[in-house]
């Protein structure tokens, strides 16, 4: 079984970026940590970051194809406005979780919409970097018939 862990513009910066927002933790770091929780569950995780819609765009239509069972991913600000997201999710059947790290309804207005909630299978916000974990196993057990 094979989860993709999928992380959108900026995110890159994780650790050097407003840490008062998200925190002091590298995305290398949250790669690891998601990368071991697979292991001790038999499950492969792949990584992947983009600051380019379009590569995003690629990887989700990948995904569709090469078995991957769920998607962890946090689309980063093209979550309040990319469409073009947005169908790609609705186009491909592997279920997709929304996370974000920051608790995106305590901040702007225009965080406060996501154009990728409608066709996400869930969404977890404001939980810092546990997250991703608990979206994880959300789909592990959604792997398992137990979602
Ligand atoms: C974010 C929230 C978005 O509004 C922002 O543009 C990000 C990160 C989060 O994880 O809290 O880049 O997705």
């Amino acid at each position: 079984r094979k989860i993709l862990l999928l992380n959108g513009p900026n995110l890159n910066l994780l650790g050097k970026r407003e840490p008062g927002v998200y925190g002091n933790e590298t995305l290398k770091h949250l790669e690891e940590n998601i990368t071991s929780l697979g292991d001790a569950h038999q499950i492969e995780v792949s990584c992947f970051q983009s600051n380019h819609e379009g590569e995003l765009l690629d990887r989700l239509h990948l995904a569709n194809e090469d078995g991957t069972k769920g998607i962890i991913f946090n689309p980063g600000a093209f979550t309040h406005y990319s469409y073009a997201i947005r169908d790609a999710i609705a186009g491909i059947q592997v279920p997709v979780i929304e996370v974000h790290i920051s608790n995106v309804h305590s901040r702007e207005e225009f965080r406060h919409t996501s154009v990728i909630a409608p066709v996400a299978h869930g969404q977890i916000v404001g939980l810092g970097f546990k997250g991703y974990e608990l979206a994880f196993y959300a789909l592990m057990d959604l792997a398992k018939g137990r979602g």
